[in-house]
């Protein structure tokens, strides 16, 4: 390996950390304390650690943590009445309805009925208007959290060639509109384009969302480049290992990381990044409500 290892859980915890002075100063002053509603549909048990997590962190940063659970047989229109009670709860500063949901909801009626200026996930058309369009409005997370690890790693990324790999809504789409904003040079491919390895090979910047395990080899990646793995997949381990599955990214990792100049370890790199932006969007979100000034973020 001659990459550097890009350590988002350093960064997590130290972003995690001004979160939790900045709430801090903001009780001392307004006697405010941001607050962060998490809607649980069902018994999944991958969103059930999500949904624990955020709660644990969220208050662990002094904010407020509310969690709802409803049943797998929760209708749209209950989700829909507990969502409208939320958006009008003057204490409640962020709403996230944790996905997937059962297929008896429809998502995006689900993400449409929460409150823009509460949209701490920022998958509202409003939010993600504001985003493609310049202004101001609430980033998705785990977008937010990659760019931040680049502009750490690089500083100004004004210029460089940078390719998203995956066009989804929720990291994709926000990525590009970020990193073009950060003026760089941005293309998005996916699973029709035409010679990936060859578009991934220009890139100088590679963010790779696609939700497929190893598939980015050393191969598809320029010398030096800075590689940033989104995807957390489960595989199978041989047996005989202590556990029966592992956790690995969408890049091959030992192949990219001898090419690389750096690149973001799965676990330990963007996963607790996303943790943290949201920690910073229920911040961000409770301070714009109320119209407290809030520098450095
Ligand atoms: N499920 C997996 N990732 C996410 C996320 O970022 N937000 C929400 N709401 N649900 C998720």
């Amino acid at each position: 390996m001659t990459a550097h290892l890009i350590d988002g859980k350093k960064f997590a915890t130290s972003l995690a950390d001004k979160i939790a002075a900045s709430v801090s100063i903001i009780k001392n002053t307004y006697q405010v304390t941001p607050c962060l509603a998490v809607v649980l549909v069902g018994t999944d048990p991958a969103s059930q650690v999500y949904v624990r997590n955020k709660g644990q962190q969220t208050r662990a940063a002094g904010m407020t943590s509310i969690e709802h659970k409803l049943p797998s047989t929760a209708s749209e229109a209950q989700l829909l009445a507990l969502i409208d009670s939320m958006n009008k709860d003057e204490a409640i500063d962020g709403i996230l309805i944790q996905l997937p949901l059962p297929e008896q909801i429809n998502e995006a009626s689900v993400i449409q009925a929460i409150a823009p200026e509460k949209d701490v996930d920022g998958f509202h058309v409003v939010n993600a208007g504001l985003l493609a369009t310049g202004h101001r409005g609430l980033v998705p997370c785990t977008p937010l959290g990659c760019l931040l690890l680049l502009q750490d790693h690089l500083g100004d990324l004004s210029g460089a060639n940078a390719v998203v790999l995956g066009r989804s809504n929720i990291v994709g789409k926000p990525m590009a509109q970020l990193l073009t904003a950060a003026h760089t040079t941005t293309t998005i491919a996916h699973s029709r384009s035409c010679d990936l390895p060859k578009i991934c090979k220009q890139a100088d910047i590679l963010v790779v969302a696609v939700g497929n395990p190893e598939m980015v080899t050393g191969d598809w990646i320029k010398p030096g480049a800075t590689v940033i793995d989104v995807g957390i997949n489960r595989v199978a381990n041989p047996t005989g290992t202590d556990r029966d599955y592992r956790l690995t990214g969408d890049v091959d990792f030992v192949s990219a990381a001898s090419v690389a100049g750096a690149i973001t370890p799965v676990p330990g790199g963007v996963g607790p990044m996303t943790i943290a932006c949201l920690l910073r969007n229920t911040l961000i979100a409770g301070c714009r409500r109320r119209n407290i000034e809030l520098d450095g973020y």
